[in-house]
């Protein structure tokens, strides 16, 4: 019998994209993936490093498996970027770890686990500026069968002066467009109606002469029933072609995430952001412009380096503005080898970080609600994803715009697209009912 392997997923998208890419190459290995934890000889803990809090939830976690290794008992891998990172300080700091692996040496993991079952410790940590993976077509672990991620490029050379991801995943590359555009065709014909391309900057994508524009031209071209989704764009590199090829398509989905991190000029300077709040105001316009129906998200920065009241009260002036339909809002996390941690000091007291976070939540809240309110008697096409975690009567979904519906179940399925009239909500989800013209 081949031995189980559980891979436990943190952090974002492209993290749960790569475990899909780790399970298929263990797969090939000749490993099972268990499907719980109680049944697996190897547990692989796929790690984020993006802030201080990510990593101490994972380091919490490889302590309480503890208790799980007695002698020959469940051996412990840690991958992604924490394994990055601290690379093979984390088997000193934390000595039942077994073994380490970064982003960029997943095909190494066979080898590393062989190694282990005759006991070497060992850390694959080298970067790649070549590898994306192309071959692999990831086991869909996560999936509901109906929604996968395809990641479409790796790494990142922006250095936001904040950010380790620069660090730990290396090099921009992009992956061929073929290659993207094969995994998206096999999906839908597998059944699955929605594909989101993963980037940490997805408007760079290049490989030859396809932009991120024309790639998205093409997998949007697969089938008019398939939805396509991206994330993430950087407010920099955000074109007028990928606005004009989403405004062609109707299954390109009308949501940008378009990271602000600050609305003080001053504050996007030291973040080495490479744009101006006007700048970015113009992409917001351009958007709103050319897809009137787009839904904008965001993500933000409270207490970074050297905020004064003023710089916080332009965040919250820039949130008025632009009203946002969700955001992911953070404290400011110094991260070690950055170069704000070289440079600019971590000069916020943690409870005035925590009161501008929170003012930040609270407006975010309001108008997220005041934005869902307006949304009541509306009309939306939601492609059907499964139960309400709620109650087993009622189904939910998303639109285009990418919010959440919940409705009675009536005679919908899983999978298919059907028309909802929103009735109610709350600041987080609509609720509706569906048509009886569909
Ligand atoms: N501290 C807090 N938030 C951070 N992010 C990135 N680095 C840090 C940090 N050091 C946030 C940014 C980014 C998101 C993925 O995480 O808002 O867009
Ligand atoms: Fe980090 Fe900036 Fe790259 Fe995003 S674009 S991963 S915030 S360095």
């Amino acid at each position: 019998m081949s031995e189980k392997v559980y891979i436990e997923t943190y952090g974002c998208q492209m993290n749960f994209a790569d475990s899909e890419v780790v399970g298929s190459i263990l797969r090939e290995a000749g490993y099972t993936l268990a499907a719980t934890l109680d049944e697996a000889a190897y547990v692989l803990i796929n790690t984020c490093a993006i802030r201080d809090n990510a990593e101490q939830r994972v380091r919490h976690r490889v302590r309480e498996l503890r208790s799980r290794q007695g002698r020959g008992g469940l051996r412990i891998g840690v991958l992604g970027c924490m394994a990055e990172r601290l690379q093979s300080r984390l088997m000193e700091e934390e000595d039942n770890v077994s073994f380490v692996c970064g982003p960029d040496a997943y095909r190494r993991l066979p080898d590393l686990l062989r190694g282990v079952a005759e006991g070497r410790k060992a850390a694959e940590v080298e970067l790649s500026t070549t590898e994306t993976y192309a071959d692999i077509e990831p086991v869909r672990l996560a999936s509901n069968g109906i929604s996968a991620y395809i990641s479409i490029m790796r790494g990142c050379q922006n250095y936001c002066t904040y950010c380790v991801v620069p660090y730990t995943r290396g090099r921009e590359r992009s992956r061929d467009p073929r290659t993207v555009v094969a995994e998206a065709e096999g999906l839908f014909a597998r059944g699955y109606r929605e594909v989101t391309l993963l980037g940490q900057n997805v408007n760079s994508y290049r490989h030859g002469d396809t932009g991120f524009a024309a790639l998205m031209d093409a997998v949007a071209s697969i089938d008019p029933g398939l939805r396509v989704r991206f994330a993430t764009s950087h407010p920099k590199d955000l074109g007028d072609d990928l606005l004009e090829v989403m405004a062609s398509h109707t299954n390109i989905c009308r949501c940008i995430h378009l990271p602000v991190q600050s609305g003080s000029d001053r504050m996007l300077k030291m973040m080495n952001r490479k744009y101006t709040v006007e700048w970015y105001l113009g992409r917001v316009e351009a958007i709103r412009r050319l897809l009137p129906d787009c839904s904008v998200t965001t993500d933000v920065i409270a207490g970074f380096s050297g905020e004064t009241e003023d710089d916080h009260q332009a965040t919250l002036d820039l949130f008025r503005r632009v009203r946002y339909d969700y955001a992911y809002m953070f404290k400011y996390s110094q991260r070690e080898g950055t170069y704000a941690s070289r440079h600019l000091p971590d000069d916020i007291p943690d409870e005035v970080k925590t009161r501008r976070l929170n003012e930040i939540i609270a407006l975010q809240g309001q108008i997220a609600l005041e934005n869902n309110r307006r949304e009541v008697g509306r009309e939306y096409e939601v492609l059907v994803e499964g139960e309400s975690h709620r109650s087993k009567e009622r189904l939910f979904g998303r639109n285009s715009q990418n919010k959440v519906l919940v409705f009675d179940r009536g005679d919908a399925q899983p999978g298919t697209y059907r028309t909802v009239r929103v009735d109610d909500c709350t600041a987080a989800t609509l609720l509706g009912s569906l048509t009886h013209n569909n």
